[in-house]
């Protein structure tokens, strides 16, 4: 995790510190990047950002950001440093129809990626940059959306009727409709009329017609990643054979792995099956 230190956030509501952090971590992470020292954000309303950058940029314009790369020396230094102006962002994007919390946090990925040698000065640059800015963003969602996931399948945990085996599982499958459907373990005194988790959910989403599924996110007993059985390997199969499988210990320590990694050469009845 790296060091980053938000001023000034109560003066207009800009992301939460935890989304910072996160968006901080990945940035820096896919870059490649791994200061010590600390990253400061500044947050601030549209006249100082306006009087900031006529004063170092001589430009006497609003803007959204600015981003200040002061080098590295000692351990605790602060490395570089971003300002940003939450009310022109979200201005921004209400004009072009998007969300505000996506526009603040491609913003703030446009300001750190300006740390780490972007330039947008020509458009050929602009046009990497923001390429880059897409890419960065869209795995930012990925990320989120796991997390997400994992949350719904610690919940559904809860529900597990695991008296034989101990070991309650919770699943949470995203739809490529956005919906998530999840399964806890079932089991029986009969032990093999057990039902795992991951086969809970994928039939209640089948049931009520949703057959196209994107990630999958299972929990056991948060001391072990639990990956699905081979039984529900198959049947996941069956409806996602690209299906992203997340197996987790929590929220913040999962492993992100193909379903058809974990079932190569798969059984399927009709050979001319797309993958
Ligand atoms: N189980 C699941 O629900 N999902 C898995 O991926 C592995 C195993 C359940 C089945 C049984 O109730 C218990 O865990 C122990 O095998």
């Amino acid at each position: 995790m790296n060091r980053v230190e938000v001023a000034n956030q109560t003066e207009e509501s800009f992301l939460t510190r935890k989304k910072i952090q996160k968006i901080v971590d990945l940035v820096l992470k896919e870059e490649g990047k791994d200061f010590s020292g600390c990253l400061s954000i500044a947050v601030v309303d549209a006249e100082e950002i306006r009087s900031l950058k006529k004063r170092f940029f001589h430009q006497d314009v609003y803007t959204d950001v600015i981003s200040f790369f002061y080098g590295f020396s000692d351990k605790d230094d602060i490395w570089g440093e971003i300002i940003i102006c939450p009310s022109v962002i979200k201005q921004e994007a209400r004009n072009r129809g998007e969300s505000e919390e996506k526009a603040l946090s491609i913003v703030l990925i446009h300001g750190l990626l300006h740390l780490l040698g972007y330039e947008d000065e020509d458009a050929e640059k602009a046009k990497a940059m923001e390429e880059k800015q897409e890419i960065l963003y869209r795995l930012l969602e990925e990320e989120e959306e796991r997390e997400k996931l994992i949350k719904r399948a610690i919940q559904v945990r809860a529900h597990a009727y695991a008296p034989y085996s101990c070991f309650p599982v919770g699943a949470a499958l995203l739809g490529y409709n956005g919906d998530i459907f999840t399964g806890c373990n079932v089991e029986n005194t009969s032990l093999g009329l057990t039902i795992c988790a991951e086969r809970v959910a994928i039939f209640k989403a089948v049931s009520q017609g949703i057959r196209e599924f994107k990630k999958i996110a299972i929990i056991g007993d948060s001391s072990s990643y639990c990956f699905p059985c081979g039984a529900c390997r198959q049947v996941l199969y069956e409806f996602a054979p690209q299906l992203e499988v997340v197996a987790a210990k929590s929220d913040r320590d999962y492993e992100v792995v193909s379903l058809s990694s974990l079932l190569p050469q798969a059984f399927f009845l009709r050979n001319d099956r797309k993958e």
